[in-house]
């Protein structure tokens, strides 16, 4: 059943941005000069259902908010820096962030920790006082450290919902369903791998058996795909040689993820996009935080689905993640809470 609802999401994104009646969503993206933010925030400028684009970095962003702007889509874009976040962040709906440092060669997604942890934080600070309502999709890493930081930051404030916070791992679903095409000479769009777990090394963990194209997928094949899922990243981070990580697609990722956020909140029913929230399927495990498929509606997360069926392989693969996760998010959650 959920299967079908991601075809449809990832079949319209492959037709470009899906639309829906209702279109008058201000986003805005916190490090929106970086790599990620600002392929990102172009794709978002060429989303019919955004109306406000509003662009904030420590420092650069109103020099691309300028350049997007020029852009002949109907969204206003606004670009500021610095101590201007109050204003960068009125009215937005919906907060993208991009923000912190990203992997050199030899980097794991947890050594970005020590930097990030506290950008995340002073960010989160920031949108509980000045858009306390608003849906948050956040990217930087490590998203399994993230997420929880962000939310023990909004239980302190007493403004938590865990049906607005989410990690956002779409990229590892759009590795997967390319990756697997190239193995079978298929066309991605028809290919939707649900990607389970976390997002970082062992714990995303891929469920082939789910799809038509990778459920006879076996052996050192089957092994080698799965490598390439959870470790894709790596071959972008040492292609780019110590200037960056994942930036180009991880933009297309995040203004799917986006499109799809705000096609739900827009009454749109059946749209599911995997991502990394609160989640009660492994809380007994003490991870109190998953990514599994969960079909968005306008109060956010609508339903979180299990994780199906799963091959011996897989649940191997589930029982390696586990307990990292757990760590991840522990690490998070001790961050905000130490002081
Ligand atoms: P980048 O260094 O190119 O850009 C980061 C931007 O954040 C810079 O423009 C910087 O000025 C800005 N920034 C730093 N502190 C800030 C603050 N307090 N407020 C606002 N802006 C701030 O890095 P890139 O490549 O764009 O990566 C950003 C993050 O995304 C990294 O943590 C990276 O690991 C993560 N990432 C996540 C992925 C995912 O699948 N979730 C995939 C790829 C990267």
């Amino acid at each position: 059943m959920f299967s079908r609802s991601v075809a449809r999401s990832s079949s319209a994104l492959a037709r470009g941005f899906a639309t829906s009646a209702r279109s008058n969503r201000k986003v805005a993206v916190l490090g929106a000069a970086g790599g990620i933010g600002q392929p990102m925030s172009l794709l978002l400028k060429t989303d019919p259902l955004i109306t406000g684009l509003s662009l904030y970095d420590i420092r650069g962003a109103p020099g691309v908010a300028a350049d997007i702007s020029h852009v002949n889509t109907h969204s206003e874009v606004k670009g500021y820096e610095k101590d201007d976040i109050k204003a960068a962040l009125s009215g937005a709906e919906i907060i993208i962030i991009p923000a912190g440092v990203p992997r050199k060669p030899g980097m794991t997604r947890d050594d970005l920790f020590n930097t990030n942890a506290s950008i995340v934080r002073d960010l989160a600070e920031a949108c509980a006082e000045y858009a306390p309502n608003a849906y948050i999709g956040i990217i930087a890493n490590p998203v399994n450290s993230t997420v929880p930081i962000w939310a023990e930051v909004y239980k302190k404030k007493g403004i938590f919902d865990p049906k607005k916070i989410f990690g956002i791992t779409t990229l590892d679903v759009v590795r997967a369903s390319r990756f697997l095409g190239e193995i079978k000479g298929a066309d991605p769009k028809d290919i939707n791998v649900t990607v389970v777990g976390g997002h970082s090394g062992v714990t995303i963990v891929p469920l082939l058996s789910q799809t038509t194209q990778g459920k006879d997928v076996s052996g050192e094949a089957y092994k080698a795909l799965v490598k390439r899922i959870q470790f894709g990243g790596d071959e972008v981070v040492q292609a780019k040689a110590g200037t960056g990580s994942a930036t180009l697609s991880m933009g297309f990722a995040g203004a799917r993820f986006t499109n799809s956020l705000i096609r739900a909140l827009n009454g749109e029913t059946g749209v599911v996009e995997p991502t990394f929230v609160k989640s009660p399927l492994y809380e007994s495990e003490g991870v109190e935080y998953f990514a599994s498929n969960v079909e968005l509606g306008p109060e956010g997360v609508k339903k979180i689905n299990s994780v199906g069926e799963l091959s011996a392989e897989e649940k191997e693969l589930l029982n390696a993640c586990l307990p990292d996760l757990a760590k991840n998010i522990k690490k998070g959650v001790e961050f905000v809470n130490k002081a």
